[in-house]
Formats: C-alpha cells, sequence, structure tokens
C-alpha cells in the first residue's frame, strides 16, 4: 500500500456514493431500539422503489442524541427521530419533499451545533464495518505522514505541543507519557489501548470503538511508531460485544490492506494489533491490574512505581492509553499540534466527549471544546431537567468523582477547575441530578459500587469501603449519630491516604463532594433532626 493507492480508494468510495445518503445509527444504543430491523427495511423500500441508483442506505455509528434513537439522517439536512420499522415506507416516499408523520429531530438545535466534533468527526458519518469509508474521510493519511515525513522523536514533540492529556481519567500529558517510553531501555515495547470502561454512566469509549474503530488503530499505531513498539493491544470488557466485534473487522481490513502487520505503507515500521477481552471487573481498568490481566494473571493492581513506562507488560516498557486519547491522535497529526492547542483553556487544551445521562432532556454523547461551562452542557446542550425540573447537581468522574452543585455551573469545564470543586474530570461520564435526588443515596450508591468492585488486595479499601457503605446506610436509615458523621469523615481520609490503587484512593471522594456541597442533607438524617 502506498500513498497513491490510498488516494484510489478514497476516490473509488466518493465516486461510489449516491446522490442520497440514508443513514441508520447502528451503535448499541439504537440496535437495543431495532435499528438493524429500520435499516433493513430502508434497504427493502429503495429497492420495491426502484431507487436503487440514486438512493443508499447506510449503517454508520453513534449520531450522539441517543435517547431519540433509532436515528435516520437524510442527506444533510433532515433527521428522524424515534424510527420504528414501520416507518421506512414513509420516510422513502418524502424523499421527494413530501409531508410525512415520522418524528422530525432538529439538527439546529444546541445539542448538535454547540459540539465541536474532532474525536467524534466520523461517528455517525462513516460506516465503522468498511475501511474505505474511513480511508474516505482521510482515514490512515496521518499514519502514512509519520512514517514517511517524520521521525519517531517528531511525532512525540508533535503530541507534547498539541498539549493533549489523557482521556482515562488523571489528564497526565499524553506528550511525556510518549517521551518516557520512547526512552525507557527494553528488548520490546508495548502499546495497550484501554476501552475497559467501568465508570457507571460512562459509553464514550465504547461509541467511539462502535463508530469509528479504524481512527483507534490508526492512533495506537501512530504512537506505536512514536515509541518503537511492534505489538499492541486493545483491553474491552466482554460486555462491548458490538465494539469487540468491529474492532475484529477493522483490524482484520487494516491488515488486508498493509495498514497493519509487517513492512506497514511500505516502510520497514511492523506492527500488529491483538484484542484481550476483560471479564467487565471494574479495578481491571486500572493500569497495573489491566497488564496483569492480559498477562492471564488475576486482574489486581500492583504498587507503582515503577510505572508502565518504564516496566510494563511482562517487565517491558509499556504505553498505555486511553481509547479517547488514541482518537485525538490522527487529527492532531494531520492538522497539526498548534491546530489542536488552539483549542480549549491553558492548561486542558482540544475537546471532551461526555456521555449525558441523567435527570436530562438530551441524552447522549456530547464533544465540547475544554472551558465550556456546566452551565452551557446542562441547559442549553442538554436542554435542562424534564418536565420543567431544576437541575440539583452533575456528577462527574464516575466513582472516582463527585457531585457540583447547580451554584458552580458557571464553572468552565477542564481538569483543574473540576478538581478545586472536589470532582474530577474522569473519563467523561456526566449524570444529571435534579431536586428530588437525595445527596446522601448518591454517596452511598457510589461507595455501593467500590465496595463491590474492590479487589481486596489491600485492608483500607476492602474493608474501609464495607464500613463506609454500613455507616452511609445507617445515616440514610437515620440511625446515625454526629458521632457517626466524624466517623465517616475520618474513615473517608483514612481510606483515601492508605489504599493501594486509585480505585480506595478515590473511592471517598463522592462522600467528600456531597459533604461539601449537601452537609445539611447529612444533618437532617442524624441526631435528633432525624424525620426519617
Ligand atoms: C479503578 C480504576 C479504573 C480505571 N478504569 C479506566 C478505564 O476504564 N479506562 C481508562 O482509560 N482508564 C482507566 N483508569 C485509568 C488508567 O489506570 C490509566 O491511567 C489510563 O488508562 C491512562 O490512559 P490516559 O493517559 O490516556 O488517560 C482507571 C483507573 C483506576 C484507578
Ligand atoms: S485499593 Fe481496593 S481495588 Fe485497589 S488494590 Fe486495594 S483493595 Fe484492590
Ligand atoms: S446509539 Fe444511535 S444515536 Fe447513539
Amino acid at each position: 500500500m502506498d500513498l497513491t493507492q490510498l488516494q484510489e480508494i478514497a476516490q473509488h468510495e466518493r465516486a461510489a456514493q449516491k446522490p442520497i445518503q440514508i443513514r441508520c445509527c447502528v451503535a448499541a444504543g439504537c440496535l437495543s431500539a431495532d435499528s438493524l430491523a429500520v435499516k433493513q427495511r430502508l434497504e427493502r423500500a429503495v429497492t420495491e422503489t426502484g431507487l436503487g441508483d440514486k438512493v443508499q442506505v447506510c449503517g454508520v455509528g453513534c449520531m450522539r442524541l441517543c435517547s431519540q434513537g433509532p436515528l435516520v439522517q437524510v442527506a444533510e439536512s433532515t433527521l428522524y427521530e424515534k424510527v420504528t420499522p414501520e416507518d421506512t415506507p414513509s420516510i422513502i416516499t418524502a424523499l421527494d419533499g413530501s409531508e410525512t408523520t415520522v418524528r422530525h429531530g432538529d439538527l439546529t438545535q444546541p445539542f448538535f451545533t454547540q459540539q465541536m466534533p474532532i474525536v467524534l468527526e466520523n461517528s455517525g458519518k462513516v460506516d465503522p464495518e468498511r475501511i474505505e469509508s474511513y480511508i474516505a474521510a482521510e482515514g490512515y493519511r496521518g499514519l502514512y505522514h509519520v512514517l514517511h515525513e517524520m521521525q519517531p522523536n517528531e511525532v512525540v514533540e508533535a503530541i507534547s505541543q498539541s498539549g493533549l492529556r489523557g482521556r482515562g481519567g488523571a489528564g497526565y500529558p499524553t506528550g511525556l507519557k510518549w517521551a518516557t517510553v520512547a526512552k525507557a531501555k527494553g528488548e520490546r515495547k508495548y502499546v495497550i489501548c484501554n476501552a475497559d470502561e467501568g465508570d457507571p454512566g460512562a459509553f464514550m469509549d465504547r461509541s467511539v470503538l462502535e463508530s469509528d474503530p479504524h481512527r483507534v488503530l490508526e492512533g495506537m499505531a501512530i504512537a506505536a511508531y512514536a515509541i518503537g513498539a511492534n505489538q499492541g493491544y486493545i483491553y474491552v470488557r466482554a460486555e462491548y460485544p458490538t465494539a469487540i466485534s468491529r474492532l475484529q473487522i477493522a483490524i482484520r481490513q487494516a491488515q488486508r490492506l498493509g495498514l497493519l502487520g509487517s513492512q506497514i505503507f511500505d516502510s520497514p515500521f511492523d506492527f500488529k494489533i491483538d484484542i484481550r477481552i476483560g471479564a467487565g471487573a471494574y479495578v481491571c481498568g486500572e493500569e497495573t491490574a489491566l497488564m496483569a490481566s492480559i498477562e492471564g494473571k488475576r486482574g489486581l493492581p500492583s504498587p507503582r512505581p515503577p510505572y508502565p513506562a518504564e516496566s510494563g507488560l511482562w517487565k517491558n516498557p509499556t504505553l498505555i492509553n486511553n481509547v479517547e486519547t488514541f482518537a485525538n491522535i490522527a487529527p492532531i497529526i494531520r492538522k497539526g499540534a498548534g491546530w489542536f492547542a488552539s483549542i480549549g483553556t491553558e492548561k486542558s487544551k482540544g475537546t471532551k466527549v461526555f456521555a449525558l445521562a441523567g435527570k436530562i432532556c438530551n441524552t447522549g454523547l456530547i464533544e465540547v471544546p475544554m472551558g465550556t461551562t456546566l452551565q452551557q452542557i446542562v441547559e442549553s446542550m442538554g436542554g435542562g431537567v424534564p418536565d420543567g425540573g431544576v437541575a440539583k447537581a452533575v456528577q462527574t468522574g464516575g466513582p472516582s468523582g463527585g457531585c457540583i452543585p447547580a451554584s458552580a455551573f458557571d464553572t468552565p469545564v477542564d481538569y483543574e477547575s473540576l478538581t478545586q470543586l472536589g470532582s474530577m474530570m474522569g473519563s467523561g461520564g456526566m449524570i444529571v441530578m435534579d431536586e428530588s435526588t437525595n445527596m446522601v443515596d448518591v454517596a452511598r450508591f457510589f461507595m455501593e459500587f467500590c465496595m463491590d468492585e474492590s479487589c481486596g488486595k489491600c485492608i483500607p479499601c476492602r474493608v474501609g469501603t464495607v464500613q463506609l457503605h454500613r455507616l452511609l446506610t445507617k445515616i440514610r436509615q437515620g440511625e446515625a449519630s454526629l458521632t457517626d458523621l466524624s466517623l465517616l469523615e475520618e474513615l473517608c481520609d483514612m481510606v483515601k491516604n492508605t489504599s493501594l490503587c486509585g480505585l480506595g484512593q478515590s473511592a471517598p471522594n463522592p462522600v467528600f463532594s456531597t459533604l461539601r456541597y449537601f452537609r445539611d442533607e447529612y444533618l437532617a438524617m442524624v441526631g435528633e433532626a432525624n424525620v426519617y
């Protein structure tokens, strides 16, 4: 494969496109609402009406407004929501401009217009099961460029200059991590894509893998070239069967075209990617536990240092990045580090994908520039709380994060601001809560999650999360005293400061943040003030 052949595939793909494209979402959310049947009926209706040479039905990835699925988009301007197989004849009839009763979506609403898709630029547009579709959208151009026009250290430098930070939670500078692995000494080096995505309410990574898997493969291959690795692994949870099957298809297709495997793009660079399937333990998203799991051991975290960059998989230098981090790489190479660095805030560059869920009108995926306020996300893009309700708080960062009260909704969303508020960016789950939400319940829910998911290796987390859950239950049931409340805070500090890995260290965060902003609700349930 050379550049001319890549361009020929892209041109052929574009030339084969018919004048009218009907795109039907076949990502997990819409699939679960029967979108495959919708797609099949649309295809049949096109054939039966003799429109086959003018109209093309394509299965595409997530169109972002998942709560209104199945979604179908005709050309660039018409969106249909909650489409059923029975709606399809009407959609075909409406191609000539006639009226239809099928529910229209509004592509001019803030939910869509205020987004800035970089990671999701192809979601809802390309067919995730056809590499040609990705190539026609500039796919694999970035990989070609680095292999033929850049030295590995220049690639690392470009990623550093872009200011990209890891999207898996902690926001560690990606270029710095790549530079450390590139410099580390080892016979072999590895690249791992962390697709474990275990936070309750988060579905960004699943969506990227289901909608645009080649983007992740391309990002991993660029990373492998930059750090000197020839083997990559994608660690993905078994609960994501559609993502797994699309990754398998994508890897096969890329190998067939010489975009993965030996002598990629006729260069001396070899890179192979294999999939490893996780069994759904939340702790296996933690990098040392994940690597133990790939090595075939029980997925238990280990103390760091040594960090994976120096001693990772089978004690070799290993680069581990999140799905969304890798999904940002190809556009940075194609459009330049300066372009990426011009988006976002001083210390948080680029965009962030959030899975917007909970008490919100528009449930789905949004991608916004870093620095967008929570107000804009919740009220404008999310459409606010249904039925005229009032937003009380937003939970970000999953079990490691916290609850941000509505009074702080004017905060720009970036790594530092969210941490200052006692929450964290996390991987991108964003759960909106309304006035009916009891914040002690929220803290208890996340503690129960951590208690269940604790691997048990260290005592502070294994025993501490159980005791914290017990105390929260006691408070919720109105059986606790002020002494219990003090005990809760003391134990939170202890679990945070003495647990071995991030799960235990951050498990108290939802308690800390709800105590900070909603202490009244705790106080109302303890001592004589108790009315429950
Ligand atoms: C309990 C726990 C679960 C985690 N789960 C994930 C996960 O599902 N996906 C992820 O990318 N990172 C997860 N992380 C963070 C990873 O350990 C690691 O920092 C990340 O994959 C690095 O990628 P990045 O630099 O691109 O953010 C988790 C961390 C902890 C402590
Ligand atoms: S903090 Fe929790 S999850 Fe992490 S090693 Fe200790 S027991 Fe396991
Ligand atoms: S899954 Fe179809 S719009 Fe998100």
